[in-house]
C-alpha cells in the first residue's frame, strides 16, 4: 500500500510537462476524477485501522504534490506564452476576420470643417430639415413667384388641409441662419451643418440629397475682407497651404455682394475648377426679415458643399459613391 503511494510519487516527479497538451494530459492522468491520485483514495478504507492515519497522510501528500506540480507547470507555460484553454484548440486554424468600424468619408470631412471653424471661434447650430416657405425662401429675400426660386428645384410637401401652406424639404441650410437671427441677438458666429434636398436629375455631380454647412457671422463692422480671409484659411487648412483657389463674383438673393469659391481639382485626365461654396455679405432685407437692424449690424454668410469637398479630398469622381454605402469604398476609411 505504502509502496503504491510511493511509486506514484516517484512517477509524478519524473513527468515532464512541456506544452499545453502535456499539461492537459497530466491533469487527466493524475488529477481528474478517474485519475491516478483519485485511484489511491480507496486505500484509506482498505488499510488496517492502525495504519489509516499514516496512509491518509501519505495520500494527501501525493495529492498535494500532484497539484503543486500542475500549478507550477501551468505558471511556467503562461509566462512563456499563451496557454491553450483546451487541448483541442488548434493554433493553426485561420483567425476569424476582425472587422473594425470607422467613420464615413462625409463624417470625416464634416469633422475636419467643423474643427477649422471651431478654431476661428464659431459655435454650432441646428435646424429642421422640413421647413416652411418663410424660412427657406421668403426671409432669405426670394420674392414670391420670383424666378430665383427656380434656382433650387424644391420638394414640396403638400398639406391637404385648406389654409395650411405647403412645407418644403429644405433646399439649403440657409434657413437655419434665419432661425438663428430670429432667436439670438448679435454677435452671432455659428456654423450649421445638415442635409438638404433637391429635386434634381441624378448625375455624377448632383444628387437628390446632399450635405451643406452654413456659416454666419453677424456683428458690428463685419467686412468682406474678413469673409475672404475666412474662406482662404478654410481652403488652406482643408487642402494644404499651396491649394489653388479662386473667388468669383456671383448672385444669391440673400447676400450682396455674393461670391463663389472654386478649388482646382488636379486629375490624371487634366484638372478642372470645382465650386465648393457660395458666400457673401448678408443682404439688409434678410436682416430686416429676421429682426436684426441693418443700420447697426453687418455680417457674412457662407454655404459649403460638403459632398464636393469630400470628393475633392478623397479623389472621388461620383457623388453617388457617397450614398451607396458600398463597403468596398467605405471600408477604406475605417
Ligand atoms: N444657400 C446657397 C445654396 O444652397 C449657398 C449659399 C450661398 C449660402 C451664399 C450662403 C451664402 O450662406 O451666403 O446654393
Amino acid at each position: 500500500m505504502i509502496e503504491q503511494i510511493a511509486s506514484l510519487k516517484t512517477e509524478l516527479e519524473s513527468v515532464s510537462i512541456q506544452s499545453a497538451a502535456d499539461l492537459e494530459n497530466y491533469r487527466l492522468t493524475y488529477l481528474s476524477k478517474k485519475g491516478k491520485v483519485a485511484e489511491l483514495m480507496p486505500l484509506i478504507g482498505q488499510a488496517p485501522v492502525d495504519q489509516k492515519r499514516i496512509v491518509g497522510q501519505q495520500i494527501n501528500e501525493v495529492k498535494q504534490l500532484a497539484q503543486d506540480l500542475f500549478d507550477q507547470a501551468q505558471q511556467r507555460l503562461e509566462e512563456s506564452g499563451p496557454v491553450l484553454k483546451k487541448a483541442t484548440d488548434d493554433l493553426s486554424l485561420p483567425v476569424l476576420p476582425f472587422t473594425q468600424g470607422g467613420l464615413h468619408p462625409l463624417s470625416l470631412v464634416i469633422q475636419e470643417i467643423k474643427s477649422v471653424f471651431f478654431r476661428l471661434g464659431f459655435t454650432i447650430a441646428d435646424g429642421p430639415e422640413l421647413e416652411d416657405d418663410f424660412h427657406n425662401f421668403t426671409a432669405l429675400n426670394f420674392p414670391p413667384e420670383h424666378p430665383a426660386r427656380d434656382m433650387q428645384d424644391t420638394f414640396f410637401i403638400r398639406k391637404d388641409e385648406p389654409g395650411k401652406p405647403d412645407l418644403v424639404m429644405r433646399t439649403h441650410t440657409s434657413p437655419v441662419q434665419v432661425r438663428l437671427m430670429q432667436s439670438q441677438t448679435p454677435p452671432i458666429r455659428s456654423i450649421m451643418p445638415g442635409r438638404v434636398y433637391r429635386n434634381e436629375s441624378i448625375t455624377a455631380k448632383s444628387y437628390c440629397l446632399f450635405n451643406q454647412i452654413e456659416g454666419l457671422y453677424v456683428d458690428k463692422h463685419v467686412t468682406l475682407a474678413e469673409l475672404k480671409e475666412t474662406l482662404i484659411v478654410l481652403a488652406k487648412m482643408m487642402y494644404g497651404s499651396d491649394v489653388k483657389y479662386r473667388l468669383r463674383p456671383s448672385f444669391f438673393p440673400f447676400t450682396e455682394p455674393s461670391l463663389e469659391m472654386d478649388v482646382w481639382w488636379e486629375r490624371k485626365s487634366g484638372g478642372q475648377w470645382l465650386e465648393i461654396l457660395g458666400a457673401g455679405m448678408v443682404d439688409p432685407n434678410v436682416f430686416k426679415a429676421c429682426g436684426v437692424d441693418p443700420d447697426v449690424y453687418t455680417g457674412f454668410a457662407l454655404g459649403l458643399g460638403v459632398d464636393r469637398m469630400a470628393m475633392l479630398r478623397y479623389g472621388l469622381n461620383d457623388i453617388r459613391d457617397l450614398y451607396d454605402n458600398d463597403v468596398r469604398l467605405i471600408s477604406q476609411f475605417a
